[in-house]
């Protein structure tokens, strides 16, 4: 009953709302029906009302006085309707737009509208501007727009548009704006293109726009403002492009183009920005680009350009932005550039440019920023570069530069960035620390200073990342207030001749890292490192450090590197840094430790190696304890001795039946070995063999090589199995990569538990993940973005670990959502890394001289296997936050404009717009992107990227 008295209501309540609209006028009501079809959450159209009882005597529109909507002045005729940033979504159905005829500005940008375009638009003969952008409207443009006689301003820049560029645009010969860019439009720009008449803004950038640039552009002489890159096209520059006499802004930048450059661009003067970067020209930068005297700001970068820096630049004084880097220029750089009153940007880095930088570089000009690393430049550091006052990055590393940094860094009180790494500066470190308030990095390692590290370093308070190692001249001490900076994240002073104590941790709270192996530094390594709270690393290898290793090493929570090495401590091993949950690698090789390894799982997983080099240590992995010694040293022995006959005959017997297991087993592959990597040997060969068949058949094994098999060991434990066969040369060359593999220890790889093998192939143990991979679980996190981003993260890690912290680096090979494994606290773990190259050198026929170090071609293959993995990584990430929805996207995403990606990720992930998880997808959004970069050496290392993700540290907002 109740059910029916409600829809008798509701029935009520619809049908004077629809008395009251048919009361009203035909545009009130035309605006209702939109509203009633429009997705609007955000309730923006809230005061699109018909007020009760009201009528309109004088014929005035109701609707005049809603938001968005403007009428004339007597409040009879919708003239424009502004429904911009309203939150709005849905199809439209264009069936209200009959009414408008005299609408001249309807503006729906930045809502979500999708599907077509309703074509009814184009009836509205009176639009002066019609403005659609960053929605997200699809299919093609319909037919029929030319009918929008009067359009100056048509934009529908960021949707999803595709098919060709519409022809009949051209026709519109009062349009002055045209803005395309962001869609998905593919085949040629039309050449009716170049016959706008009034048109002063074009932009087509970021769709799958091919062919050659039509030269018909050029008759564009009203065009003030032209970005067609970000398209992929065939062929140069047309040269008639030079006859775009009104021209401001030109970018042509990622589009594909090869040729050089043609001199008649050097005829449009009045160009103010021209960004050709990413592309493939060649040739030499036309002099006569001099003649553009108002240019402001030239990037040339990345592409083929060889030659030098033309010397007449000079001329150009307006120019604040120079960017040549990635090229293949030479030459020295001309002191013309010095003479620039408007350079503010400098960035010539990768090329072959040498001689010196120009003697009075800075003088003239205020500099902000300049990277002039990895080229072949030689000489001092200009003295006046910092003159300006406001120069905050300087990159000069990877040269031969000398000198010393005095006078001109000594008082630079504006760096914030300093790298001069790998050059041959001598002298003091002549920075005035306290007088460096915003620096942040600096790296001064692998050059020749001396005379110690300044002792004001801690005046720098600003300072996170400090490295002067490889300094071998360098001397001196660690500053008494060092660990007193409270940014600071990574010190590195390793191979500085420094001497002297450790100074005591009063304070340190953001440390993460302590390098300071391969000095002279000694005394105790102070029990005060409890302090470092956020220490991960610490290498303290190769000094003449004495007394015990401090217990409290075991109580930092995100210990995961000590290296302890060659150095002179004594004592034992406290048990307690067993019981560390993070340590992976732990080295305390040739000191004086003495007593037992404590019988503990991650300290025994270290391996021999962590240990060897003190005689008076022992114990798994080292030999066993004489038992002498430990018989001599207790009471009540007479049982003990016992105990231990009879775990030696245990052992014994085991030995000689595993001997007799191989004796037996003995095929065309000879003798079965196993090689464990977590220290005991949990099992045996045999295990392995018998769990495959339980008939001793060890050819019953799954013959796919690489495929990875699940096998459960007769002790019960679950491991995955991969076989690999080789040729029998090549045994040692492949045992030694998988030693390799298997020492390559970090929480977000896969554990490889050990190795059988015999002449001719091997089966790799590992964990076993229950869970399944990734690919698999993409799908339930779909707004999970906090599991995401721990997933990003710590396959970021694994990589990073097996780039960065592996020597030489390792290749994953074959990174792929299937090959990451998530465990119970959906943190992942990469697996199939490196098996790629245990293949390849596995089966490479070349003389079995490869080794270690490999030849030539392994190391190259290394390389830009290293940067495919930089590339998959980027893919992968796309891959999860899309939640599978976008696999292999690489080439994709860098042809799409930044915005769209952005706002289609955030709707997969159903964030809302006011969102601040926005902001975060968008960071992560930018490593994807940086990482997807077409030219390698242009993307992001693991390393760097690995910071730009940790910097968000989303885990306290997220939630
Ligand atoms: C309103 O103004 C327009 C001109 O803007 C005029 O043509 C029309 O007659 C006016 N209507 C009324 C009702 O005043
Ligand atoms: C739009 O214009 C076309 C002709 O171009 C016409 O056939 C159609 O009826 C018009 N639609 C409306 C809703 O006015
Ligand atoms: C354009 O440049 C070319 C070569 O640089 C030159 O010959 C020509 O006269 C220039 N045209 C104009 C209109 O300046
Ligand atoms: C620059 O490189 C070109 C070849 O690309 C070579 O011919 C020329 O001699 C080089 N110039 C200098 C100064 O090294």
């Amino acid at each position: 009953m109740d059910v029916f008295h409600g829809l008798y209501f509701s029935f009520l309540f619809v049908s004077t709302i629809i008395a009251m609209v048919l009361a009203s006028d035909p545009y009130s009501e035309a605006l209702l029906s939109l509203k009633s079809e429009v997705v609007d959450d955000y309730n923006s159209l809230d005061d699109w009302l018909v007020p009760p009882g009201s009528g309109n005597p004088l014929g005035k529109v109701i609707a005049c006085s809603w938001s968005g909507v403007k009428c004339n002045n007597n409040s009879t005729i919708v003239i424009a309707l502004d429904l911009s940033m309203k939150n709005l979504g849905g199809a439209l159905s264009g069936k209200q737009f009959g009414v408008f005829t005299e609408l001249v500005d309807l503006n729906i940008s930045y809502n979500s509208f999708f599907s077509q375009l309703p074509v009814e638009i184009f009836n509205l003969t009176n639009l002066a501007s019609l403005d659609i952008s960053r929605n997200n409207f699809s299919g093609q443009l319909p037919s029929g727009i030319s009918g929008l006689r009067n359009l100056v301003v048509l934009d529908a820049f960021s949707n999803s548009f595709e098919g060709l560029l519409p022809i009949e645009i051209s026709q519109l010969q009062h349009l002055k704006i045209l803005n395309l860019a962001g869609s998905y439009f593919n085949g040629p720009i039309p050449p009716q293109y170049g016959s706008f008449k009034s048109l002063e803004f074009l932009h087509l950038a970021g769709n799958f726009l091919g062919g050659s640039i039509p030269p018909e552009l050029g008759q564009l002489k009203t065009v003030t403002h032209m970005e067609i890159g970000y398209n992929s096209y065939q062929g140069s520059i047309p040269w008639q492009l030079g006859n775009m006499s009104e021209i401001q802004y030109l970018d042509i930048a990622g589009a594909n183009l090869s040729g050089s450059i043609p001199m008649q661009l050097s005829n449009l003067t009045k160009l103010q920005s021209l960004f050709l970067f990413r592309n493939h020209l060649t040739g030499q930068i036309p002099r006569e680009f001099s003649r553009i005297r108002n240019l402001i700001s030239l990037d040339l970068s990345d592409n083929q350009i060889s030659g030098a820096i033309p010397e007449s630049f000079a001329e150009l004084k307006n120019l604040r932005l120079l960017s040549l880097m990635y090229n293949e220029m030479n030459g020295t750089v001309p002191e013309a550039i010095a003479a620039l009153p408007s350079l503010d940007t400098l960035f010539i880095w990768n090329n072959f440019f040498s001689g010196s930088l120009p003697l009075h570089l800075g003088r003239n000009s205020k500099l902000r920023w300049v990277d002039v690393s990895t080229n072949n430049l030689i000489g001092t550091i200009p003295p006046d570069i910092c003159a300006g006052g406001v120069l905050f990055k300087l990159i000069l590393f990877s040269n031969s530069f000398t000198g010393s940094l005095s006078p001109s860094l000594s008082n630079c009180s504006s760096l914030v960035r300093l790298r001069l790494e790998d050059n041959s500066f001598s002298g003091d470190i002549l920075l005035n620390f306290s007088n460096l308030p915003h620096i942040a990095y600096i790296d001064l390692s692998r050059n020749k200073f001396t005379g110690g590290i300044p002792v004001d370093v801690s005046k720098a308070s600003k300072l996170e990342y400090f490295n002067v190692s490889n300094n071998p001249e360098l001397g001196g001490i660690i500053p008494a207030q060092t660990w007193s900076l409270p940014l600071l994240q990574n010190f590195s002073a390793s191979a500085c001749n420094i001497s002297g104590n450790i100074p005591p941790f009063n304070s340190c709270k953001s440390i993460s890292a302590i390098e300071v192996h391969t000095n002279n530094l000694s005394g105790n390594a102070p029990d005060s490192v409890s302090n470092c709270h956020a220490l991960e690393r610490l290498d303290l290898s190769n000094n003449k450090f004495t007394g015990n290793i401090p217990e409290e090493l075991a109580s930092l929570p995100d210990l995961e590197f000590l290296d302890l090495s060659h150095n002179n401590l004594c004592g034992q091993i406290p048990s307690k840094l067993g019981s560390s949950s993070s340590l992976l690698v732990l080295n305390v090789s040739f000191n004086d430790i003495s007593g037992t390894i404590p019988a503990n799982k991650v300290l025994r997983s270290m391996g021999g190696s962590a240990y060897v080099g003190n005689p008076k240590l022992c114990g798994p992995p080292l030999g066993p304890c004489a038992s002498s010694m430990v018989i001599l040293g207790s009471k009540g022995t007479g049982k003990l001795i016992l105990v231990l006959l009879l775990c030696a005959g245990i052992v014994m017997f085991i030995v000689a039946s595993v001997l007799g297991i191989f004796y037996i087993r003995r095929g065309s592959g000879g003798q079965w070995k196993m090689i464990s990597f977590i220290g005991l040997p949990r099992f045996t060969t045999d295990d392995v063999l018998r769990s495959f068949n339980p008939t001793h058949s060890k050819e019953a094994m799954p013959q796919l090589p690489g495929s990875l098999c699940k096998a459960v060991l007769p002790t019960g434990i679950t491991v995955s199995v991969k076989k690999v066969e080789w040729e029998a040369k090549r045994m040692e060359a492949v045992s030694e990569f998988i030693r390799r593999m298997g020492n390559a220890r970090h929480k977000n790889l896969i554990r490889l538990l050990g190795f059988c093998y015999n002449k001719r192939m091997g089966y790799l143990l590992y964990d076993h993940f229950p869970n399944g991979n990734l690919s698999e679980n993409l799908i339930r996190m779909k707004r999970d973005c906090a599991a995401k981003y721990q997933i990003v993260i710590g396959i970021a890690k694994g990589l990073c670990f097996l780039h960065h912290d592996c020597y030489p680096a390792i290749p994953h090979g074959d990174l792929k959502s299937s090959n990451v494994l998530l465990d119970d606290n959906m943190e992942p773990h990469l697996t199939e890394f490196a098996f790629k190259y245990l293949v390849w050198l596995a089966n490479c026929s070349s003389p079995a001289t490869i080794h270690g170090r490999e030849t030539g071609e392994f190391n190259s293959t290394i390389k830009e296997e290293l940067y495919n993995d930089i590339y998959s990584f980027g893919e992968m990430i796309v891959e999860i936050l899309t939640n599978g929805r976008l696999k292999n996207a690489g080439g994709s995403i860098q042809s799409k404009p930044r915005e769209i990606l952005w706002r289609e990720i955030c709707s997969d992930n159903e964030v809302g717009s006011t969102n601040s998880l926005q902001e975060e997808i968008k960071v992560v959004l930018d490593v994807a992107l940086l990482c997807t970069r077409s030219r390698p050496s242009q993307r992001l290392s693991m390393q760097e990227a690995l910071k730009l993700l940790s910097a968000m540290k989303p885990t306290k907002k997220i939630r």
